[in-house]
């Protein structure tokens, strides 16, 4: 499976930070917002990652990342050159993707949950159809919004409904099969002029094949996207590495973990930002979790 980070947007809601900088590129207590959805992708073992972001921010995401490699991913970089709508990447990705499943995540949206490797995992094996991941809010009707019927089947979604059936949001997570992209050419530009992801998922829905992961009451999902969540996130992650002394949106750590990079590697990547707590609980990983690489 292959996966895009969406990373491109105009990101008005945090003006003025956003004027000079992506805000996928802001601090997220002490990593790049980026770095958290990356995690995500790659816990799922997804290791080809396109990362698709404005003409003006994608060099920056370049010298951030590189080429995967020290990871042990490969990355791809690719411009949107208007943001025109979130399924929009897929058109952009067509060849890359190259009849492959693909997975898509939002560069501003932050999962953190308990078993969360083994569901990504299983959402990245089905062979056909679609996984997306659904969360309670207060405030649904800024998102898109998934209902159910008793036996918890999705039964419709519906993109920020002014009445929503539910308060159950869908997360910027998607997983899709190899037909995405066809899928992705139906949909049509909807009233305010962009593809919407809603539409996407519902073209599964219709064919019964829109699988709605609920996250439960022990996950946390938060999209950056305004200065409040921005904060939120950033006290969030700190509480959770200051109390737990484990780290929350490292590349780094989950490339480890999965076994994509060595020992050695993780050393030679944590002695670049020795400096910070960062760097520090990561080569204290290299010394004492066994290698699985
Ligand atoms: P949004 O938060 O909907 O849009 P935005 O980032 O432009 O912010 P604002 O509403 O404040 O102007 O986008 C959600 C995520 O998807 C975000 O990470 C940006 C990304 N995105 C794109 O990269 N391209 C697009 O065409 C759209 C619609 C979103």
């Amino acid at each position: 499976m292959k996966g895009i980070l969406l990373a491109g947007g105009s990101g008005t809601r945090l003006h003025p930070m956003t004027l000079a900088a992506s805000k996928q590129l802001l601090p997220v207590y002490d990593k790049p917002m980026v770095y958290y959805p990356l995690s995500t992708l790659m816990l799922a073992g997804i290791r080809d990652i396109m990362i698709i972001s404005t003409p003006a921010d994608l060099p920056q995401f370049k010298r951030l990342l590189g080429d995967g490699s020290q990871y042990g991913v490969r990355f791809e970089y690719r411009v949107q050159p208007s943001p025109d709508g979130i399924p929009q990447a897929f058109l952009i990705a067509e060849d890359w993707i190259d009849g492959a499943p693909c997975a898509l995540a939002l560069g501003d949206n932050l999962i953190f949950a308990d078993h969360l490797s083994l569901s990504l995992q299983h959402a990245a094996k089905r062979s056909s159809g679609a996984t997306v991941f659904a969360y309670q809010v207060r405030d649904p009707e800024r998102y898109g919004v998934v209902s159910f019927n008793e036996q918890g089947k999705a039964l419709t979604v519906v993109e920020k409904p002014t009445d929503p059936a539910s308060n159950w949001a869908i997360t910027g997570l998607y997983f899709y099969d190899h037909r995405v992209v066809d899928f992705a050419k139906k949909v049509k530009p909807s009233p305010r002029g962009e593809l919407e992801i809603t539409d996407l998922n519902r073209l599964y829905l219709d064919e019964g094949t829109l699988q709605v992961e609920r996250l439960g009451r022990g996950c946390a999902w938060l999209d950056a996207g305004l200065p409040d969540s921005l904060m939120e996130a950033g006290q969030f992650v700190h509480t959770i590495q200051a109390r737990q002394g484990m780290l929350v949106g490292s590349p780094g750590e989950v490339a480890y973990r999965m076994g994509y990079i060595n020992a050695d590697q993780l050393r030679a990547h944590a002695q670049r930002m020795i400096k910070t707590e960062l760097g520090r609980l990561l080569m204290q990983l290299a010394d004492t979790v066994p290698d699985q690489s």
